[in-house]
């Protein structure tokens, strides 16, 4: 018996495949460097849906646009109420206030992601909701309902690159999460809020600010070798390398630098990190040699944000923005099954005593 699921295959999916050996990331039968930064994060999300939802794929700019319109109409009355909570508090409170008796629960679930997301950052600051504007992409206008401020062309292009990325990634633990409660029958958007409370976590996603945290302790370029070498010497980990799955580069950490390398002229910490990233991993080559430790997805998922001007806790929600489509595919992919998922537990108890 595997406790804690390890090695155990829970579904059969046709959504992505993660080969760690390989340094590989599949979505929709393409490799993620074929997508990200290339095709719009609602045509990734339009071939994930394909055979999954009835017309994704005819417009499926229009189709997140009219979503989101749809969503600020049922999430703009309840800003007041996410005075005092984190963003992701505040974007699980907005989703979980979703009707299940929408129409279109596919397509609303990553508009109102998106609205939730950008809602949620503004909320935590006391800031009034920005309404969406139909003429723009996902990403674009996720990032100007968030800033309330224009976006330019890169950074449209950096948060979109952002979204792909993240879009979906094999049966982690929110995606096993939204497979569970879609197995009960309980809909699409019950499954997206439980991907959410699953992502939340500080094992998932739910750690945003460790890797900037870190740059701001290293503080100078000068000062890099030697603390990380003393980190490493005092046992702690680098955060934003290693992977339990990927044994060589995270594919995700390739795609996302490219799209940092855009955002140069944005933000002074980009070369910093750069230079951080090439100190880290000699020093991770002299203390662990063997261990095949290289840049994860976290480090330049923190760097890009940053720059594109998302505070260390929205990171978080538009994690869960970009994820909500594939928990969506997954949802109705397990819900077509028609299987519950229900495994075992080992009882370690007491057993009741013999009765005399
Ligand atoms: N810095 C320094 N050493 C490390 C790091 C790191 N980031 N990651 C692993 N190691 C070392 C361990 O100390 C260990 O060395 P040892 O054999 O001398 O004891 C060896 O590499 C193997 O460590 P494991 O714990 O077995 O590696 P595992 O694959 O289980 O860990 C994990 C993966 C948890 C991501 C780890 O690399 C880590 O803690 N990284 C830092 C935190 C981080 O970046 N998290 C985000 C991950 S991306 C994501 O989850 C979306």
């Amino acid at each position: 018996m595997t406790i804690g699921l390890d090695d155990v295959v829970a579904a059969e999916t046709a959504l992505s495949h993660v080969d760690g050996e390989a340094g590989r990331l599949i979505i929709a039968g393409h490799d993620l460097e074929e997508l990200a930064g290339r095709v719009s994060f609602e045509d990734v999300t339009a071939m994930l849906w394909e055979g999954l939802v009835p017309h994704a794929a005819s417009d499926p700019k229009a189709l997140l646009s009219e979503a989101r319109q749809r969503a600020y109409r049922y999430l703009a009355p309840l800003s007041p109420r996410l005075a005092g909570l984190t963003p992701v508090e505040g974007m699980r409170l907005l989703l979980a206030s979703l009707p299940d008796a929408d129409e279109d629960h596919p397509s609303l679930a990553v508009g109102a992601a998106g609205i939730a997301a950008a809602m949620a950052v503004r909320g935590a600051q006391g800031l009034a909701p920005v309404a969406p504007d139909s003429l723009l992409g996902h990403a674009e206008d996720t990032l100007r309902m968030m800033r309330d401020a224009p976006v330019s062309g890169d950074e449209a292009k950096g948060l979109d690159t952002y979204l792909v990325t993240v879009i979906d990634h094999g049966l982690n633990a929110s995606t096993f999460t939204a497979r569970v409660v879609a197995s009960t029958q309980a809909g699409i958007l019950s499954s997206v809020v439980a991907g959410l409370c699953a992502l939340k976590g500080p094992l998932h996603g739910g750690a945003p600010g460790p890797v900037l945290d870190m740059l701001d302790d290293i503080g100078t370029v000068d000062n890099a070798e030697a603390w990380l070498d003393d980190a490493i010497a005092r046992g702690e980990r680098l955060m934003g390398f290693g992977h339990r799955i990927y044994k060589v580069r995270d594919p995700r950490a390739d795609v996302l630098k490219t799209a940092v390398g855009r955002l140069k002229g944005k933000s002074n910490r980009i070369a910093f990190a750069e230079a951080v990233e090439a100190t880290a991993l000699k020093v991770l080559e002299r203390r662990k040699p063997g261990r095949r430790l290289d840049t994860n997805v976290e480090f330049y998922t923190a760097v890009l944000l940053d720059a594109l001007g998302v505070p260390r806790d929205g990171f978080t929600p538009l994690f869960a923005a970009g994820r909500a489509a594939g928990w969506v595919a997954h949802a109705i992919e397990q819900t077509r099954t028609g299987r519950i998922i229900r495994p075992q537990s080992r009882y370690v108890g007491a057993w009741p005593a013999q009765a005399a």
